[in-house]
């Protein structure tokens, strides 16, 4: 967020009373619901220790990983009241409160990993920051990414009929229901610590999820097809609490703005030069590995399309225009 962005901000915090005018915090608390090793995770670890570094230490802050602090959407109520100073989120969760950022979600807006990154860092993108704290009461400070989205699943699928009645799970959001429910599959939404158990021991029979995790959390063990569809990309939001801006000063407001937003900017790089080998390590397990394209899915994205151009057309074809002139 740029210096006139987060003016903006705090006077659009101010004018849904949110400003006390007194600063509530320097030892901030942020929380995820990655686990440590994640690739958010430590980008958060480096913010913090970016900010200490900045700050003369004057700010600290502590990473609370793997749900420490709540699942996102009981992250997101925190950092409405002040409870919780700031968050690495998926953009999911923002999107059950501000329903333009479900747009975000169109089925193959980015055609691959690169072009994700930068639409993610596109003016376009950006904008639909600014409108956080009069709609969420949070400060939006830039995107990250978790890669693309695929599936891992079992049951001998080799096409988008072998998913229908499957239960796969899906990220807690309307626009992956969507997409599911109009593939003719059972989607089953599930925060992300509850994956393994629920994949391990049958409760769901695939699920949609990112290259880095089905690799790192072994989740293809439990599964025997691997569906590279690249399907969605899936941004992630630095957040800080609208209650805890309005207490800093203009100048904690551009330390903080520069240093979080560089560290969420990172995981875009990191995503773009480690989804591939990541999928390439998935695929040496000896999974049976199906490559597909939009064409996997039939009419299911002409379908989700139609929903979502009433829900929230305007942000999709900003989006889709962006996205076209990256290309
Ligand atoms: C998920 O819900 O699949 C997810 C959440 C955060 C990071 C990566 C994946």
């Amino acid at each position: 967020m740029n210096k006139l962005n987060a003016l903006m901000a705090s006077a659009a915090i101010a004018m849904t009373g949110f400003g006390t005018g007194e600063a509530l915090a320097d030892e901030f608390r942020l929380g995820l619901i990655t686990p440590p090793t994640h690739v958010w995770t430590l980008a958060a670890e480096d913010f913090g220790a970016a900010l200490a570094e900045a700050s003369d230490n004057a700010h600290s802050v502590t990473v609370f990983p793997a749900r420490q602090l709540g699942n996102e959407a009981e992250m997101l109520q925190q950092l409405q009241t002040g409870a919780l100073d700031m968050a690495f989120m998926t953009v999911a969760e923002v999107s059950n409160r501000a329903v333009e950022f479900g747009a975000f979600y169109t089925p193959y807006l980015a055609t691959d990993i690169e072009h994700a990154a930068a639409l993610l860092r596109s003016d376009t993108a950006t904008a639909m920051l600014d409108t956080l704290p009069g709609t969420v009461g949070v400060v939006g400070l830039g995107f990250g990414s978790a890669g693309m989205r695929q599936i891992l699943t079992n049951g001998g699928v080799t096409d988008a009929a072998g998913l229908d009645g499957q239960k796969i799970r899906i990220t807690p959001f309307q626009a992956n229901l969507d997409f599911y429910n109009a593939i003719g599959a059972a989607p089953t939404p599930m925060p992300l610590p509850a994956v393994f158990d629920a994949l391990a021991n049958g409760q769901v029979d695939g699920i949609d999820m990112d290259a880095e995790l089905i690799w790192a959390l072994n989740y293809y063990e439990h599964a025997d097809t691997m569906i590279e569809t690249n399907h969605m990309m899936f941004p992630m939001v630095a957040l800080v609490s609208g209650r805890v801006w309005a207490g800093l000063s203009e100048e904690d407001h551009a330390m903080i703005a520069e240093l979080m937003g560089a560290a969420v900017d990172s995981t875009l790089d990191t995503y773009v030069e480690r989804d591939g080998p990541w999928l390439e390590q998935i695929r040496g397990t000896g999974i049976t590995y199906i490559e597909a394209g939009p064409e996997f899915f039939g009419d299911a994205i002409a379908e989700w399309n139609g929903i979502w151009e009433e829900r929230a057309g305007e942000a999709l074809a900003n989006l889709r225009a962006a996205a076209a002139e990256l290309e």
